[in-house]
């Protein structure tokens, strides 16, 4: 019941922090770790990464109608809550130099193919795993450090927002592939302990850096997305594959809960999407959408799943749920954003205060 009653204020205290962020007089800095869902591009910069996706047909309802790295036919949710925010959606570190003053506004590190764990994805070849982009954070930090001064860049990573996605790699790359020796070697009980042995080190490495507003985004039912749906006899969803990802998810709510007990002025939330991705899933006609068991991009999932350039795209994009194998199209990824956003808690949202401590956990 503790533990049930601190998830709850997770997710209100994520709403708080959307409300205090929008109100705010300063548009906020943000700082964003994730994989394809969340990668603006910076894949583009890693010469050797087959996980890349600056090629038509994405971007093809992008504002420029350009491919630009993000793995959509438009936006990510990333660039949809910026919007929202009233800020621009973070450019990609690895465009960026360390002398550039945008480095002061927010930065992304996501990178396609990217996991919790290191393995994860080892295949892409180059990828930036949440190590690495820690990494890169603690550089831009120094950077900040050289150009403001260690004061004022301690307080501009206190009050800054971290957006972190992580995990679905590490199901989709790693541990759902037979062949790998991470699937081989442990049932998921351990796996999940795994990945929450490590996720611990690198939130804890975040606070130290100075994050102390992070809000972690969950993994949706990826045992319903297209490339998972195929291995099955007839097109359904795979259960036990959901199962993992629930499990997983309700992992890192707990972990996140015993962070803002344990971390001084940690404020970690939780964003749930589960939920509003699969009943885009099951109920595709109640968000306007025709199809959910297959994506508009007519891809081949036993060579990789991503929409290539001489893949067959569907005649109506927002008709699909789904863009490729993977991702979801910009229509839904805007259907997924609007409702993070909206939550009915948001009337009585209370102050950002931090969650109180559990009793026990
Ligand atoms: C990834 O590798 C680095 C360098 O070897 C190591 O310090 C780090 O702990 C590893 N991270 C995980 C999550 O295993
Ligand atoms: C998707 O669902 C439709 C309608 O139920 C069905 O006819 C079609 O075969 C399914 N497609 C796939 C790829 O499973």
């Amino acid at each position: 019941m503790a533990v049930f009653g601190a998830i709850v204020i997770l997710t209100q205290t994520l709403i708080a922090s959307f409300i205090a962020i929008a109100s705010a007089s300063s548009p906020p800095v943000t700082f964003v770790f994730g994989d394809s869902l969340t990668d603006v591009g910076n894949n583009n910069h890693l010469q050797l990464s087959l996980a890349k996706s600056n090629y038509p047909w994405y971007g093809i309802d992008y504002k420029t109608g350009q491919p630009t790295g993000r793995f959509s036919n438009g936006r990510t949710i990333g660039d949809i809550i910026s919007a929202k925010l009233g800020i621009e959606s973070p450019p990609p570190y690895l465009s960026l130099s360390m002398d550039d003053d945008a480095i002061l506004q927010g930065i992304n590190y996501a990178s396609g193919g990217a996991g919790i764990l290191n393995e994860t994805g080892f295949y892409f070849i180059e990828k930036l795993s949440f190590d690495d982009q820690i990494t890169s954070f603690e550089k831009t930090k120094e950077a900040i450090k050289s150009k403001i001064g260690e004061k004022a860049a301690e307080n501009l990573c206190n009050q800054a927002l971290y957006f972190i996605g992580l995990g679905a790699n590490d199901y989709v790359n790693n541990y759902l592939q037979p062949f790998l020796a991470d699937a081989q070697a442990y049932t998921h009980d351990d796996f999940v302990e795994l990945l929450m042995t490590a996720l611990n080190g690198q939130l804890r490495r975040l606070y130290r850096l100075g994050a102390r507003k992070m809000v972690f985004h969950g993994l949706g039912p990826l045992g319903c997305i297209p490339s998972q749906r195929v291995k099955s006899d007839s097109g359904q969803c795979l259960e036990n594959v959901n199962q993992y990802v629930q499990e997983f998810n309700s992992q890192v709510q707990k972990l996140l809960v015993s962070l803002n007990s344990k971390l001084p002025g940690a404020q970690l939330s939780f964003a749930d999407s589960y939920n509003i991705v699969m009943d885009l899933i099951v109920n595709p006609h109640h968000y306007g959408f025709k199809i959910s068991n297959t994506s508009c991009c007519n891809v081949d999932t036993s060579i990789g799943g991503l929409c290539l350039p001489n893949s067959n795209l569907c005649s109506n994009r927002r008709d699909y749920v789904f863009w490729d194998a993977f991702h979801p199209s910009d229509a839904a990824n805007q259907v997924i954003a609007d409702q993070l956003f909206s939550d009915p808690h948001i009337q009585q949202a209370p102050s950002p205060a931090r969650a109180p401590a559990p009793s026990h956990i």
